[in-house]
């Protein structure tokens, strides 16, 4: 089998094409990808050869999208642009990748009957009250997102990606590509750009930068190690039905202020050495998967169940690879101290 993965030079992506390298041999790899600032060579550069192939390009490069896609057999959709905060401060790249990008996948899909995986978020749901707010603490019914939830999405990222999400079921409808789409919860590992929570934290305590919490902390999100995520997308990729849409999730509900104490405390400091700045607008409250379909139907089961050893190897990643990430960090801190964060 040959698959496109397109963002495969990003986080998730990379992490995947790393998974399938080492669990699939008989698998053959194109990664197409952009390399925007969140994409890196470097991710994959060890990899690369027989076997893993990097295209740099656009999604929305119809031309070289047909071309490539009349060389393989899948398409496992990753790239996206995929910055809550970056979306509130100029979304049009955001509908260029995520909207325009998928509708010239979903395109070349139809031309080559090819399978397709849809990579997508949690995020169109919009959010869930926190459970300290709902009946019963939440032990019940619209405690976590199903397929069945209604789509709400809250930010111009979110937007995009339901966006897209919708373009895969008409296109699976009206001409019967072959697509699967997966929404997920928020991811942690290595590779993850500095911009995105956990790994901005750990950068900020390694550079001697006070950490910044949005607002109170109270907002929860269900992490997952990007190598489970990994794990589900190939699961549903070569087990999962046609038309069908998957939840994955690992039941790491967590709220912000309790991750930030945990990384300091794993990094041995003072858990209450962190600095509350401006939150961001629209903040979703709380995400939470109901990934039984999944498990039940499909049998996939997370391995990376310790979310505090899970953050200590990613700490440890973060602190071993400094040159992955330093070259960046005076850049990012300056553009949130900009936006009051
Ligand atoms: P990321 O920003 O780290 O990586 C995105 C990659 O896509 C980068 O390599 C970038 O260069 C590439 N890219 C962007 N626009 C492109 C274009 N027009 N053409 C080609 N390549 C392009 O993102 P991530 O966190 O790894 O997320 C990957 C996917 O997973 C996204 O679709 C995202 O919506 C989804 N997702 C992310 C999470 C999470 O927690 N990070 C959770 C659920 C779903
Ligand atoms: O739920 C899946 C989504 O998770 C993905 O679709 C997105 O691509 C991914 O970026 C992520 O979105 P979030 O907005 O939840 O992730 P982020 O890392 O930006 O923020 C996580 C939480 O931490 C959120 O509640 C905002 C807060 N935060 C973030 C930053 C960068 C802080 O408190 N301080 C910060 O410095």
């Amino acid at each position: 089998m040959k698959i496109m993965v397109t963002g495969g030079a990003g986080f998730i992506g990379s992490n995947f094409v790393h998974y399938v390298y080492e669990n699939h041999p008989d698998v053959q790899i194109v990664v197409l990808d952009k390399l925007t600032y969140a994409g890196n060579k470097a991710n994959i550069a060890d990899i690369l050869g027989d076997r893993v192939q990097l295209v740099v390009g656009d999604i929305c490069d119809a031309p070289l999208v047909d071309k490539l896609a009349s060389q393989v057999d899948a398409i496992v959709h990753y790239a996206a642009e995929s910055h809550n905060d970056n979306s509130l401060q100029d979304p049009s790249p955001f509908l260029h990748s995520n909207v325009v990008g998928t509708y010239t996948l979903l395109e070349a899909a139809r031309k080559y009957d090819l399978r397709f995986h849809h990579v997508s978020t949690d995020e169109v749901y919009g959010d869930l009250p926190l459970r300290e707010d709902l009946p019963g603490h939440g032990e019940g019914v619209g405690e976590k997102f199903t397929t069945e939830s209604r789509y709400n999405p809250s930010s111009p990222y979110s937007s995009t990606k339901a966006a897209s999400d919708m373009l895969v079921h008409g296109w699976t409808r009206s001409f019967k590509v072959r697509a699967t789409i997966s929404n997920c919860s928020n991811n942690y590992g290595p590779y993850q750009h500095i911009e995105k929570f956990i790994p901005r934290q750990i950068t900020n305590i390694l550079s001697g930068i006070q950490p910044k919490l949005y607002g109170t902390g109270k907002n929860v999100r269900d992490w997952i190690h990007t190598s489970d995520h990994s794990a589900a997308v190939w699961t549903i990729l070569t087990k999962g039905q046609i038309g069908e849409t998957y939840l994955i999730g690992a039941d790491g509900e967590q709220d912000n202020k309790t991750v930030l104490e945990m990384i300091l405390r794993l990094m041995g400091k003072d858990p209450s050495d962190y600095e509350q700045v401006k939150d961001r607008p629209g903040h979703d409250l709380r995400y939470a998967i109901d990934s039984t379909k999944l498990r039940t139907e499909l049998g996939w089961a997370p391995q990376y169940t310790d979310f505090e050893s899970g953050l200590k190897h990613t700490i440890d990643w973060y602190a071993n690879n400094e040159a992955w990430w330093q070259a960046e960090k005076a850049a990012v801190e300056a553009k949130y101290a900009k936006q009051g964060q």
